[in-house]
């Protein structure tokens, strides 16, 4: 009663006397003027705006909403698996979850870049377009999910292996994801560490090649369903690389001397996560048994027979030398060193050893 009452006697002693028009609208002017609000301890997504800096990412994340494809209007019951022996069955599962190890990853990898984007208030087309590309990637997911479960059910990890062939498959699958657990552990900790320019340059080597990858399946496949899906995933992951490309262009001019060395050090990591999908992994962060490689290869003939559109090794290396042409393009523009890949012939500048914390490139 006592406080409340001494409450009262405060307001009441804080106010002016109120004009005939504030009476009506019920407004509380104090004498002393408004307390200001503490500040919103950053980083925090609050307080909230909607800044409007580059309008061409704007307008890529009006075509986003458009464009995407819905996984479900797929024709996946005319994907018939007693069209394919059990071994191609198994065969083309294990590069369906091959490819998981890197998009079905992505939803969680764009949907917490997009929380960190709100949290450092990047304007308001970035966070959208992180966005449209977390909801590509689960798009991409179910794509991973259905021919999965439509040619192994229970597959990626599920099932019970009854020949060589699917322990062997199961198995590197096993490590295939143990290595993407350690990629996970990695991103974590960097998506936060690092300025924008950073992330995206390892983004933008994933994306330039995705691209690539999806186009040259969709033309290589000889089913309709897998056609029609690659020429889908295809179509986003282009976009995707222009909000890379257009993201770049906007940052890369502000990047300290500190963070450039980094970056080209991030192209080589690029370089050495995404071999594992589009050609073959150096033998660097990946940690796989020495017998790995050997039923990988035997498994993606396999599939590679069975027409999947999976392209032959030489193709897969004249696929990523084009990719590694158009980032070596981009970059020079901006004074940033390429690294050297010497598994491809590629010169340029030494980086080191790459460890788990520095593979943040996403697909
Ligand atoms: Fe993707
Ligand atoms: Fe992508």
């Amino acid at each position: 009663m006592g406080a409340s009452a001494s409450k009262l006697r405060n307001s009441e002693s804080n106010l002016i006397l109120p004009t005939v028009e504030e009476l009506k609208r019920g407004l509380l002017i104090p004498e002393t003027g408004f307390i200001d609000a503490p500040p919103v301890p950053q980083p925090n997504i609050f307080p909230l705006g909607w800044t409007h800096e580059t309008p061409k990412l704007a307008e890529i994340y009006e075509r986003a909403k458009v464009e995407g494809f819905n996984p479900s209007a797929i024709p996946w019951d005319t994907l018939d698996p007693v069209a394919f022996s059990a071994d191609e069955r198994i065969a083309m599962m294990y590069w369906w979850a091959l490819l998981s190890n890197f998009d079905s990853s992505g939803p969680a990898v764009f949907a917490r870049a997009m929380i960190h984007a709100f949290e450092t208030h990047e304007e308001d087309a970035v966070r959208k377009c992180f966005f449209s590309i977390t909801r590509d990637e689960t798009n991409h997911e179910e794509c991973c999910q259905r021919a999965i479960q439509r040619l192994v059910p229970n597959g990626p990890q599920g099932f019970t292996p009854k020949t060589e062939l699917e322990r062997a498959a199961l198995n590197n699958i096993d490590w295939l994801y143990h290595n993407g657990g350690r990629y996970w552990s990695g991103f974590n900790n960097a998506v936060t560490k690092y300025p924008l320019a950073v992330l995206f340059t390892s983004f933008m080597m994933g994306e330039v090649a995705s691209s690539t990858l999806f186009h040259g399946m969709a033309r290589a496949t000889r089913h309709p369903v897998f056609e029609q899906v690659f020429r889908s995933i295809g179509r986003d992951e282009s976009r995707h690389l222009q909000i890379c490309i257009t993201l770049l262009e906007k940052e890369w001019p502000g990047l300290s001397d500190e963070y450039r060395g980094f970056v080209t050090k991030q192209l080589r990591a690029g370089f050495v996560f995404l071999s594992m999908v589009l050609w073959e992994p150096p033998m660097l962060f990946w940690k796989l048994p020495d017998y790995f490689l050997t039923n990988h290869r035997v498994l993606l003939n396999i599939a590679r027979k069975a027409g999947l559109g999976i392209l032959t090794v030489d193709e897969q290396a004249d696929n990523w030398r084009v990719a590694i042409a158009k980032v070596r393009k981009l970059l020079e523009r901006w004074h940033i060193e390429f690294p050297a890949i010497p598994e491809l012939d590629i010169d340029g500048v030494e980086v080191g050893d790459i460890t788990d914390a520095d593979i943040i490139p996403v697909f």
